[in-house]
This record gives structure tokens, sequence and C-alpha cells, in this order.
């Protein structure tokens, strides 16, 4: 199978290729479609904490948050120093992996760089998660992890768990609770609050230095609801629909990649602090 970076239209068989990437990292008894297995046989701690996440993820609390951790003062880091920081942390939200946080990022490094993909789609796999440090900082999981959304229009009801949006404050809203809420067609996702977390998080620490369809992998990765269900089109512009052709190929390297096999963290470091240190030297303010 060709390698779909490397194609003319890299993204045009990323159907089969996704398939191709579940064939390659199987996980004893665990089809393709038990991943992100969200129905009612679904851990119970992953359900309260969509529970949590939907009712509390508005307006008002995204603009709190943003003004809390934007201005980027927690501290101030190397990349590999996050990693450790982070690999105490276990994700409530993920239903598919016991892997440490270090693992599972070498892991999906190691399979986009076993695809022969560029040195930055490497690097974006080695630090997509390391907004979850935000845990680290005090804050709760439900506003860390997990599926993210826009706020100030309406909760698609393809987003996991939707009957929980009920209990959201801006759900009876008015202002917030049509399709374009407060914002115009087409605005494009620059314009768009999402829904607090990780992702954003880490976008912003890194935004000077990767190029943009490394920061839209980080920045969307968790915005399954556009990404996968195409449930903000109303909202997005063609930049955006081209960065999510990125975002796509991205998503099958972060979810099926988390299988039982642990990456030698260890023996690969060498060659992943040498890839820190071409686009993310030194440190970085947190
Ligand atoms: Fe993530
Ligand atoms: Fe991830």
């Amino acid at each position: 199978m060709q390698n779909p970076s490397q194609n003319e239209n890299p993204l045009a068989d990323l159907h089969d290729w996704e398939a191709d990437l579940v064939r390659r990292y199987p996980e004893p008894d665990k089809p393709a479609d038990a991943f992100r297995n969200y129905g009612d046989d679904t851990r119970p701690g992953v359900r309260e904490f969509y529970h949590l996440n939907h009712r509390y993820q508005c307006v008002e609390f995204v603009c709190q948050k943003r003004e809390q951790f934007l201005p980027l003062r927690q501290r101030t880091m190397s990349i590999w120093e996050a990693m450790e920081f982070l690999n105490t942390l276990v994700d409530d939200s993920d239903p598919d992996t016991d892997l440490t946080q270090i693992e599972h990022l070498m892991q999906t490094a190691e399979a986009i760089r076993a695809d022969g993909h560029p040195r930055w789609m490497i690097l974006t796999g080695l630090i997509h998660d390391l907004g979850k440090v935000l845990c680290l900082f005090g804050e709760p999981q439900w506003a860390v992890v997990g599926d993210t959304f826009p706020v100030g229009c309406a909760f698609s009801d393809r987003i996991v768990f939707p009957e929980y949006f009920a209990e959201n404050p801006d759900w009876a809203d008015a202002r917030y609770n049509t399709p374009y809420g407060i914002y115009e067609p087409n605005t494009g996702l620059d314009n768009i609050q999402m829904s607090w977390g990780h992702d954003e998080y880490l976008y912003q620490v890194v935004k000077d230095h990767l190029p943009k369809p490394a920061l839209a992998m980080i920045r969307y990765h968790s915005f399954y609801a556009g990404h996968r269900e195409s449930a903000y089109d109303h909202l997005m512009n063609d930049h955006d629909q081209e960065m999510f052709h990125w975002v796509r190929l991205f998503n099958p390297y972060d979810l099926y990649t988390k299988s039982a096999t642990r990456p030698d963290v260890e023996a690969l470091r060498p060659f992943y602090q040498e890839l820190i240190d071409e686009f993310l030297p030194g440190t970085l303010a947190w």
C-alpha cells in the first residue's frame, strides 16, 4: 500500500489505508469496531466522565479556562520533561488503552515513522497528548481529555453521549442553542471556541513552531464530531476542510496503535530527542 503522505492526492485512499493500519496493529480479540465503543458495555467511569464533561463545558467555562491557562504561566518545561511529567496519568475517558502516556505517544509516533511520513508528523505523534499535563496542574479529567466540540452553538447529537448536554447551562440558552449560535456561517474554526481541553492547550504551547497541518492535528484530534462525523461543516471554511484531511490522516495512528505491544522507551529516546531538538528545542512556556 502506498504511503498516503507521498501520493499525489495523499488522502484519496484513506479508508483503505486506515483499514490496513488496523490490520497491522492488531490487538488480540479486538476488531476495529471495538475501539471507541461507547455502547451499553462502556466502563462506568467513561460514562460518568462524559456526564461531567457535557454538563460543565459551556461558553462561560471555556472563557474562564482560557483566561486561566492561555497566558502560559504555569511553568517552563522541555518536551521531554513534559513527557515524563505526564507519565503518571491514567486517562479515564479512554476505553482503549492501559499503556502509560509515554508509551501511547511513542507507539503513535513509531507507527507514523514506520509509514515513512515527514519528520514533523512523527513529532506530532510524539507530542499530541502533552496538553494532558493540565491534569497535573490540578484540573479534573473532564476538563482535559475526551472528545471536544464547539461551544456557543448547538451541541450536535453526533457527539458521544449527547443526552448529557441537557444538563449544560448553554442547552436552554437562546444565544447558544441554534445551529450557528454566536457564529457566522462557515466562519472557520479559528473563530470558534472549542470545549476546553488538552488539544487547544498544547496547540497554544507549540503554535509558533510547527507546520499548519501538524497544528491542526494537535488542535482538533479529539474533535470526532467534526473530523469523523462531519457534524460542524456549517461552521468550517475551505482551509479547515483542507486541514481536516490531515487530521483524518493522523487519527488512525492515535486510535488504532493502542495495542498491547509496548515500545522500548529508553532505546528510542535518542531518535526522539533529536527530533524534538529539530523543531522544539529547549524549554517552552506551559
Ligand atoms: Fe489526545
Ligand atoms: Fe492520543
